[in-house]
C-alpha cells in the first residue's frame, strides 16, 4: 500500500498485523475495559461549581487547539453518563478507567471538597458497580485547577502537596467503592508537553521548568500514594499510568545508541528511576546539566516517591525510532502530541526522530504491535512481581457514518487484534498482565488536535451527541465476552 503523510511525502507500507491465530485466550479474570479522561468527555465546564483548569484556559487561547475546539461541551458525558455506562454494559465490558476532574472536586486546588463534584463520581461509580463494571479511578489526567497554575503549576513544589491533599479528599469520598487507583496519567506529557514543547496546557516552553515539573509530579505521586494508603481500605490498589517510550535506535552507530539512551532517560527513567529504584539516573542528571542543577530535589524526596506499587499502568500507542544529531528530521516532529518549534527533550533537543516504515494511524503514528510486547516484558523485568495493566491502547482513524447509519472501522479492528495478540504474547512469555483498557470508549476531545481525531470504539456525532457503536465495538465486545481473540481478525 502507498500512503501520503501530512508532509506530502509518500511511503510504501506493508501491513504489520500478524496472521490471525485462533488459539489466543486470555487468563480468566482478565479485565476488559475502556478508558476515558474527564476533560476529554465531560463537558459541563462551568456547572456545579467547577472552575477552569489549565485545559480550559489553553483551549480558549487562540491557536492552541486545532479548529479552536474546547472541552466546554465535549461529548456531554456529565449529563449522559447513565447512557454511557449502559453502552459499556451492552458491550460486556468488565472495567472502566475514568478520571476525576480536580477543578470539579476542589475548584481552587485547596480547601474542602465540593460535594456536588464528588456526588457526580459517586453516582457514576455506583452505576458501574450495578452493571458489574469495575471502576479504575485516575486522579490526574492533566486538568490542573487554573488557580494552581497561577501559583506556579507543577514546576512549583507546593503543587505536589496540593495534589496529595486532593487525592485524600477523593479517596475519602470513593474509597468505600473503588478498589483501583491511578495517581497520575502520563506524567511525561504533563511535564514535557505542558512545560517544554508547550503543545499541551499550560503551554509553557521552559526546559528547566519541564524538569522541575517532572520531579514535582513524581513527588506528587509519592505523597498522594501515602495519603491514599492512610485513607483507603487495605484491599485498595494504588498505581500510576506511564506512557513509556519504546525507543529504538535507527542503527547501531554509537551516536544513535546514545540518542536512544538519552531519550530513554528523559522519557522513561526520569520516572522509573525514583519510582522503582529510589533515585534519579546519573546519566539523566549529566545530560541535563546545561539546563538545571536539580537542586529542586530535596533530601528525602526520592524516598517519598519510592513506594511499592500495587500495579503499574502502561499506555502504548507506537514506538519511537531515534538517531543522533545528523541528517534532518524525517517529516513532522514525532516526539509529542503536536507540532512545536520547542523541543520536549531538555538537553537532548538535537536527537532526531524518524518514521518507522509501515502502516500509520490518522495520528500519523506507525502501527507496531511488537512494541507493546517489548514494553510489557521490559516492565516485567524492571518491576518484578508488580501486576501490569495496559491502561491505554488504541488508534484514531478517519471514521465516517455510512448511508445505513453505521460506522465500519476495519483498520481499528486490525489494530486492536494485533495489539491484543501482542499483549497475549507478553503474557505467554511471563508478563503478569491483568487487564486491557481500550482508548477510548467514545470519540472525544483529543487535546491539541481537538475533535479531529477519533479514537472511540463508539462514534459520536458531535452535532447531536448521538452515540453509534463502530464495528470495532462489536468486535471488542466479542473479545470481552469470550476472553479470547476471534479467528477472523
Ligand atoms: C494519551 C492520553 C489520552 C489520549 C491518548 C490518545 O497520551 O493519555 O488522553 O489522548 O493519548
Amino acid at each position: 500500500m502507498t500512503t501520503t503523510d501530512n508532509t506530502g511525502a509518500t511511503s510504501t507500507t506493508t501491513t504489520t498485523a500478524p496472521a490471525p491465530r485462533t488459539d489466543i485466550r486470555f487468563p480468566s479474570g482478565f479485565l476488559w475495559g475502556s478508558a476515558t479522561a474527564a476533560y476529554q468527555i465531560e463537558g459541563a465546564a462551568r456547572e456545579d461549581g467547577r472552575t477552569p483548569s489549565i485545559w480550559d484556559t489553553f483551549s480558549h487561547t487562540p491557536g492552541k487547539v486545532a479548529n479552536g475546539d474546547t472541552g466546554d461541551v465535549a461529548v456531554d458525558h456529565y449529563h449522559r453518563w447513565r447512557d454511557d455506562v449502559r453502552l459499556m454494559a451492552d458491550l460486556g465490558l468488565t472495567a472502566y478507567r475514568f478520571s476525576v476532574a480536580w477543578p470539579r472536586v476542589q475548584p481552587t486546588g485547596r480547601g474542602p471538597a465540593v460535594q456536588r463534584g464528588l456526588d457526580f463520581y459517586r453516582g457514576l461509580v455506583d452505576e458501574l458497580l450495578a452493571h458489574g463494571i469495575k471502576p479504575m479511578v485516575t486522579l490526574y489526567h492533566w486538568d490542573l485547577p487554573q488557580e494552581l497554575e497561577g501559583a506556579g503549576g507543577w514546576p512549583e513544589r507546593d503543587t505536589a502537596y496540593r495534589f496529595a491533599e486532593y487525592a485524600a479528599l477523593v479517596g475519602e469520598a470513593l474509597g468505600d467503592r473503588v478498589e483501583s487507583w491511578v495517581t497520575l496519567n502520563e506524567p511525561w506529557c504533563s511535564a514535557f508537553l505542558g512545560y517544554g514543547s508547550g503543545v499541551h496546557a499550560p503551554g509553557r516552553t521552559d526546559p528547566a521548568a519541564a524538569l522541575r515539573a517532572a520531579h514535582h509530579l513524581n513527588l506528587g505521586h509519592g505523597l498522594a500514594t501515602q495519603a491514599l494508603r492512610a485513607t483507603l481500605p487495605a484491599r485498595a490498589g494504588i498505581g500510576i499510568s506511564l506512557n513509556p517510550s519504546v525507543v529504538r535506535a535507527l542503527t547501531d552507530a554509537p551516536d544513535d545508541l546514545d540518542a536512544r539512551r538519552r531519550i530513554d532517560a528523559l522519557a522513561n527513567r526520569v520516572f522509573t528511576g525514583p519510582l522503582l529504584q529510589g533515585a534519579y539516573p546519573a546519566d539523566l542528571i549529566a545530560d541535563t546539566a546545561r539546563v538545571t542543577d536539580w537542586s529542586f530535589v530535596q533530601d528525602g524526596d526520592t524516598a517519598s516517591i519510592h513506594h511499592p506499587l500495587d500495579f503499574l499502568g502502561l499506555n502504548y500507542y507506537t514506538p519511537a525510532v531515534v538517531s543522533g544529531p545528523r541528517g534532518v528530521q524525517d517529516g513532522p516532529r514525532l516526539d509529542g502530541h503536536g507540532a512545536s518549534a520547542h523541543s520536549p527533550w531538555p538537553g537532548s533537543d538535537d536527537v532526531v526522530f524518524h518514521h518507522a516504515p509501515g502502516e500509520r494511524t490518522a495520528m500519523n503514528w506507525p502501527v507496531d504491535p511488537t512494541g507493546l510486547t517489548d514494553l510489557l516484558l521490559d516492565y516485567t523485568a524492571q518491576a518484578p512481581g508488580v501486576p501490569l495493566y495496559v491502561t491505554e491502547n488504541g488508534a484514531a482513524y478517519e471514521d465516517t457514518v455510512d448511508a445505513q447509519g453505521q460506522v465500519h472501522d476495519p483498520e481499528r479492528i486490525r489494530y486492536l487484534h494485533a495489539h491484543l495478540a501482542a499483549v497475549h504474547e507478553a503474557v505467554r512469555q511471563g508478563a503478569d498482565v491483568r487487564g486491557y483498557f481500550l482508548w477510548s470508549l467514545l470519540d472525544n476531545f483529543e487535546w491539541a488536535y481537538g475533535y479531529g481525531k477519533r479514537f472511540g470504539a463508539v462514534y459520536v456525532d458531535y452535532a447531536t451527541q448521538a452515540r453509534i457503536p463502530k464495528s470495532s465495538a462489536a468486535w471488542y465486545s466479542q473479545v470481552a465476552r469470550t476472553g479470547g481473540l476471534p479467528s477472523a481478525g
